[in-house]
C-alpha cells in the first residue's frame, strides 16, 4: 500500500506493514532526544543492549549506561560519557551478565554530559533502576518531596526523580497491610501487581512527557515500560522481549512489534507482553509487521551513513515520485491530502513552515509554486509561526515540512494552525510520526531512514514532492498541458542525472583539500539556488564546524563583501539560467576583492575557467530542479572537508537527528 493512502491514519490499519517508524500518540510539545532499549529473555541481555544503542546514537550521544540483572547478584551498571563506544570498553573490561537489562544513550536535558548524570538511574536503596526519555517539568517539586523522606540523589537529573519515586511507592505499597492485588495492576499478571502499582501509582504525580523503562532488584524476569508523550516500540520475540523508543534496533530480532500510546503501560516479561492503560486497565495490543532489513539500518559498506545516504539519491528520488506522476493528465497525484480537487482549488495562499533544511526545501517551494501555479506561499520558520500569530486568511493551506516528523517546533506550529481551524498537512519521511499522525493529511517521501544527522536524502526528496505539488497546484489552475508534461519529463530523467551528478565525488573531493583550512565560506547563489547555498554553508557549519553563510549573491554588496579578504572562499551556484549573468557580476564583485571562488557549474566555459579559483561541473537541468543537482557537490564538499578535518561527520557535537525540544 502507498504511504500516501493511510496518511494521518496509522492508527485504523491494522494489516499495514510498517517500515522503520517512530509511532507517537504525542500531546505535548516536546520530548528530550535521547535512546532506549530494553530486553528480557533467555539470552545474555548486554549484546541487544549495546547493539541496539549504537543503532540509537543518532538520538543523542553525550553519554550512555547499561543495567543488567540476574537473580543472584542485583544490578551490574555501567555509565560512560562521549560515544557507545566508551561504554562498550567499559564492559569489555567488566562484562556484564544478566538477560535482563535496560541502556539508553543521553541528549542532556538536566544536568550536563557527566557520568553520574548518564542512566540507567538506581532508585531507592538500588532496588529500581530506570532509563527515560523526556522532561519531567515538576521534577524540582518531586525531588524536595522525596528528599524529606530521606532520598539522596546522586544526579541532576529529573530522571532520578522517577526512580526514587517508584522505590517510595513500591515500599508503601510494600508495608502496606493487605498487598495490593490484580485489581490496581489494571489486570496485569497478579504476580507482578505490585510492580505494577508502584510503576503506575507513580504516573500521576509527573508533569511533562516520558518513555519509560523500569527495572526492578525483586523481579529479574520483569521489565515495565510506560508512556506519554515520548516513543516506545515493543519487539515481540519468541522467548524473549525487546523494547526500544524506535524499530531500528529491533530490527534482525523480531519483525512483530506493538507501539505503546500515551498513558499505556506494558508488562514485559520473556514470556508474554501485557499493556494496560494507566487508568483504564487491560488493553489487547495491536502487533504490527516491521518491514525493514539490515541493510536500510547499517552503513552497507559505505564508511559513513551520511555518504551512503548521499550516495542513495537516486533511488530516494524515484521513491519519492513511484505513483505520483500523471502523464495521461500532465499533472501529479497524491493519496493523502485529504482535499477534494474543489477544495484544493479554492485554495488561495499557502504556508510553508518548517526548520533547518526542511526549511530551506520551503523556500524552493515557494519559488516553484509560485512560479508553476501563481499561488502566494509564504515560508515560516515553525519556531516563529507557533509564537508569532500572523492573520491568515481562511482560504490559507499550511504545509509542515519535516523529515523526522518529530520535530517539536514544526509540531507546536502545526498543532496552533489546526487549533484555529486551518487544514494542516505534512511533507514528511517517517511514516506514523507525530506530525504524520496529527496533521490532517500529507505526502510521505519514502526516502527510507535518513540516520546521518545532516540531512541530505530527505531534502532533495522534499523539494522533488514539492516540484509535483507545485505542478498539481499549476495544473489546477492556469500550467497547460505542455508546460505540465515538460515539468513531468524533467522530473523523470532527475534520478539518473543525480546518478551523473554523483560523479563529481573525486573533483570535489580534491576541492576539499584545498580548501580545509579556510574558517570562513560564503555559499552564494540567486532564484532557485539562493536557498541552495543556505542549504550548502548549513551541510558545511554543522559537520566541519567551519562558520559558513548563504547569501542570495546580489545581497553581497550591501554588508557580507567586507567578509570578503584571500582566505574566505566563496561557493558561487552558476549553473545555466535567466540569472547567469548576473551571478557572474556579483563573482566578478568578489573576484575584484581577491576571494578565492569555487564555481558550481553545469557547462564548461574559458572565460569562467580563467576568472575562478575551481570549477566543479554537475550535469544541466532546468532552474527549478538545479537545487536538487546542485546540492549533491555541496553535500560531498561538506562531507570530504568534515572527513580531511576529522570530524564525525554523522554525529557532529552538539546536534541530535531529531529536534524534540523546544
Ligand atoms: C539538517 O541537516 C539538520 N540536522 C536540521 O537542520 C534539520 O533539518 C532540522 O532539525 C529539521 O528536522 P526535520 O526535517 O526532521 O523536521
Amino acid at each position: 500500500m502507498h504511504g500516501d493512502d493511510i496518511f494521518g491514519n496509522l492508527r485504523d490499519t491494522l494489516t499495514v506493514p510498517c517500515r522503520l517508524v517512530e509511532n507517537s500518540h504525542l500531546r505535548r510539545w516536546g520530548y528530550c532526544m535521547c535512546g532506549i532499549v530494553g530486553y528480557v529473555g533467555k539470552q545474555e541481555a548486554c549484546p541487544f543492549l549495546l547493539s541496539g544503542l549504537r543503532r540509537l546514537e543518532y538520538r543523542g550521544y553525550d553519554s550512555a549506561g547499561i543495567a543488567t540483572l540476574t537473580g543472584s547478584s542485583g544490578f551490574q551498571l555501567h555509565r560512560a560519557v562521549g560515544r557507545i563506544d566508551n561504554l562498550a570498553e567499559r564492559i569489555d573490561q567488566t562484562p556484564m551478565q544478566g538477560s535482563t537489562g535496560i541502556g539508553h544513550t543521553r541528549w542532556a536535558t538536566h544536568g550536563a554530559a557527566t557520568e553520574e548524570n548518564a542512566h540507567p538511574h538506581m532508585g531507592g536503596h538500588e532496588i529500581v533502576a530506570v532509563v527515560h526519555n523526556g522532561v519531567i517539568e515538576n521534577y524540582q517539586v518531586l525531588k524536595e518531596m522525596l528528599q524529606e523522606k530521606g532520598y539522596v540523589f546522586q544526579s541532576a537529573t529529573d530522571t532520578e526523580v522517577v526512580a526514587h519515586l517508584i522505590a517510595e511507592n513500591l515500599k508503601t505499597l510494600m508495608n502496606a497491610p493487605v498487598a495490593t492485588g490484580g485489581r490496581s495492576s489494571g489486570g496485569a499478571d497478579s504476580r507482578f501487581a505490585i510492580f505494577v502499582e508502584a510503576v503506575r501509582a507513580s504516573l500521576p504525580s509527573l508533569r511533562g512527557t516520558y518513555g519509560l523503562v523500569v527495572m526492578f532488584r525483586d523481579r529479574p524476569d520483569l521489565l515495565i515500560a510506560a508512556r506519554c508523550g515520548s516513543p516506545l516500540v515493543l519487539g515481540v520475540g519468541r522467548g524473549e522481549q525487546f523494547i526500544a523508543s524506535d524499530t531500528s534496533p529491533l530490527v534482525g530480532h523480531t519483525d512483530r512489534i506493538i507501539y505503546l500510546a500515551d498513558h499505556q503501560i506494558a508488562v514485559v516479561t520473556k514470556d508474554s507482553i501485557q499493556v494496560v492503560h494507566r487508568d483504564q486497565g487491560r488493553v489487547r495490543p495491536e502487533v504490527r509487521v516491521l518491514e525493514s532489513t539490515d541493510q536500510e539500518v547499517g552503513c552497507n559498506g559505505f564508511p559513513h551513513y551520511m555518504l551512503k545516504e548521499i550516495y542513495e539519491q537516486p533511488t530516494s528520488l524515484r521513491n519519492a515520485m513511484r505513483g505520483r506522476l500523471d502523464r495521461e493528465n500532465a499533472t501529479a497525484k497524491f493519496g493523502g491530502l485529504n482535499l477534494t480537487p474543489a477544495q484544493l482549488r479554492g485554495v488561495n495562499r499557502l504556508i510553508l513552515t518548517a526548520c533547518g533544511t526542511s526549511w530551506h526545501s520551503a523556500l524552493v517551494g515557494e519559488y516553484l509554486i509560485e512560479e508553476f501555479a501563481r499561488l502566494p506561499v509564504e515560508v515560516e520558520y515553525a519556531s516563529e509561526l507557533r509564537y508569532r500569530n500572523p492573520p491568515v486568511d481562511h482560504d490559507t493551506l499550511i504545509f509542515g515540512i519535516t523529515q523526522s516528523g518529530e520535530t517539536a517546533d514544526t509540531l507546536a506550529a502545526l498543532r496552533e494552525m489546526k487549533r484555529k481551524g486551518h487544514h494542516t498537512l505534512a511533507i514528511c519521511n517517517v511514516i506514523g510520526s507525530s506530525i504524520a499522525q496529527e496533521a490532517d493529511g500529507g505526502i510521505y517521501l519514502h526516502a527510507g531512514p535518513e540516520i546521518g544527522v545532516a540531512s541530505t536524502k530527505a531534502f532533495t526528496s522534499q523539494l522533488c514532492v514539492l516540484s509535483m505539488l507545485g505542478l498539481y497546484f499549476g495544473r489546477l489552475r492556469h500550467l497547460s498541458f505542455e508546460a505540465g508534461q515538460r515539468i513531468i519529463d524533467q522530473l523523470e530523467a532527475l534520478p539518473d542525472v543525480v546518478e551523473q551528478a554523483l560523479e563529481c565525488s573525486s573533483r570535489v573531493r580534491e576541492v576539499a583539500d584545498k580548501y580545509k583550512d579556510a574558517t570562513n565560506f560564503l555559499y552564494l547563489g540567486r532564484h532557485y539556488n539562493f536557498p541552495t547555498a543556505l542549504e550548502g554553508a548549513l551541510k558545511l557549519k554543522e559537520i566541519s564546524y567551519i562558520h559558513a553563510e548563504g547569501y542570495p549573491a546580489a545581497e553581497m554588496k550591501h554588508g557580507p563583501i567586507a567578509l570578503v579578504d584571500e582566505h574566505t572562499p566563496s561557493v558561487f551556484l552558476l549553473p545555466r539560467s535567466h540569472v547567469y549573468d548576473k551571478v557572474m557580476s556579483n563573482l566578478q564583485e568578489v573576484k575584484a576583492r581577491g576571494g578565492p571562488v569555487i564555481a558550481i557549474v553545469d557547462q564548461m566555459d574559458r572565460k569562467l575557467e580563467s576568472l575562478v579559483d575551481d570549477i566543479i561541473e554537475v550535469p544541466y537541468v532546468e532552474d527549478f530542479l538545479q537545487p536538487v543537482v546542485a546540492s549533491i557537490p555541496l553535500q560531498l564538499l561538506a562531507y570530504h572537508i568534515a572527513i580531511a578535518r576529522g570530524c564525525d561527520v554523522d554525529k557532529p557535537r552538539n546536534l541530535a537527528k531529531s529536534v524534540t525540544v523546544e
